[in-house]
């Protein structure tokens, strides 16, 4: 496809709130077309006028880095009006109510809003009331699903069967670690990575486990992904290592570790634990990164860390999403 060309098959979908919404033919439609927005990100000139004359709000009611940033910047760069509203920023802390704030910026006519939020749920609720497609930013513990689809890019850029079309990642055995139970990031990317063929196992303490997670896709899942609870295991012969932060601002409670140092001796990515996997598996991260206590910084820095590769995917994935759903809200992207 070329930037004077709409995408070949329309996108099935309105709004984009999982990936357990997305097929494996939806996934690939993406990624296939994020490849087309990297080679935009690297000219000297990143600006093609796509989504001219759109609007995209970002509302972002918890912390963000990356996902606001790249949001944005995908947005500017397809020469759409973005608007970033932070939660602090805006009438939330006079105590209006999200559907109030989301049905006022409604109001204004934006073509895409994309929202970060710490319930579970929030963008689906608010799909279902509001005319503007909805990008789910991340939504409490339940998906990050922009997430997943840059780290299947990522993956497959570096470890996929280029010869496959819906099953790129057939084979591949992908070790994903840490605080299972509050990560959005690893439920999403245990939908995507199954539906795209890969092999998935899970390793966190007993007490960031959540129970049955092998089943939360049904029998996708189930036949794809193993629990484990020692990283020495889940690593042996792993093609793909993707670690995960402990969620501090998700836990109440009692502690789910003895202390950081204790976490790090067990279930930290380490010179030493990353000889488990195969020679030339990747590492990866979604950040932010606890350094020295889920990965050592010579690991996270390391040959084998692409953890700013998916950084970079993040922007034309973000691209990829706001130009499928976004052009579908008017009369097409102009080129
Ligand atoms: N990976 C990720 O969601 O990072 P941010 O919280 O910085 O957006």
């Amino acid at each position: 496809m070329t930037m004077n060309q709409p995408a070949q098959r329309p996108f099935r979908h309105r709004h984009l709130l999982g990936i357990r919404e997305l097929d494996a033919a939806d996934i690939i439609q993406v990624i296939d077309l994020a490849d087309t927005f990297m080679a935009i990100n690297e000219r000297a000139i990143k600006k093609v006028p796509t989504l001219r004359g759109r609007t995209v709000l970002n509302l972002f009611f918890e912390n963000s880095t990356r996902t606001r940033v790249s949001f944005e910047l995908a947005a500017k760069r397809m020469s759409a009006d973005a608007v970033n509203i932070s939660g602090g920023g805006s009438s939330r802390s006079k105590g209006e109510t999200i559907l109030d704030t989301v049905r006022n910026l409604q109001a204004m006519n934006p073509d895409v809003i994309v929202v970060r939020h710490s319930s579970s749920g929030a963008p689906e609720m608010l799909s279902r009331r509001i005319d503007a497609a909805i990008v789910n930013a991340g939504d409490g513990t339940h998906e990050h699903p922009t997430q997943a689809l840059l780290d299947c890019a990522t993956i497959r850029r570096h470890k996929g069967d280029p010869t496959s079309v819906d099953n790129c990642l057939r084979g591949l055995e992908v070790a994903i670690v840490g605080d299972i139970d509050h990560s959005r990031v690893a439920r999403s990317n245990v939908l995507a990575l199954c539906k795209l063929g890969a092999r998935v196992r899970l390793c966190a303490p007993a007490t960031m486990m959540p129970f049955g997670i092998e089943h939360i896709g049904g029998d996708e899942t189930r036949e794809r992904v193993t629990v484990h609870h020692r990283l020495e295991t889940a690593l042996e012969g792993a093609d793909v290592i993707m670690m995960l932060r402990i969620q501090n601002e998700r836990l109440s409670g009692p502690s789910l570790f003895a202390n950081n140092r204790e976490y790090s001796r067990y279930f930290g990515l380490s010179t030493r634990t990353v000889s488990y996997a195969k020679p030339d598996a990747i590492i990866m991260h979604p950040g932010p990164i606890n350094r020295g206590v889920e990965m050592m910084p010579e690991v996270a820095d390391g040959d084998r860390s692409v953890i700013l590769d998916q950084v970079t995917y993040g922007v034309a994935i973000r691209m990829a999403v706001l130009y499928l759903l976004g052009a579908a809200h008017g009369t097409g992207p102009e080129a």
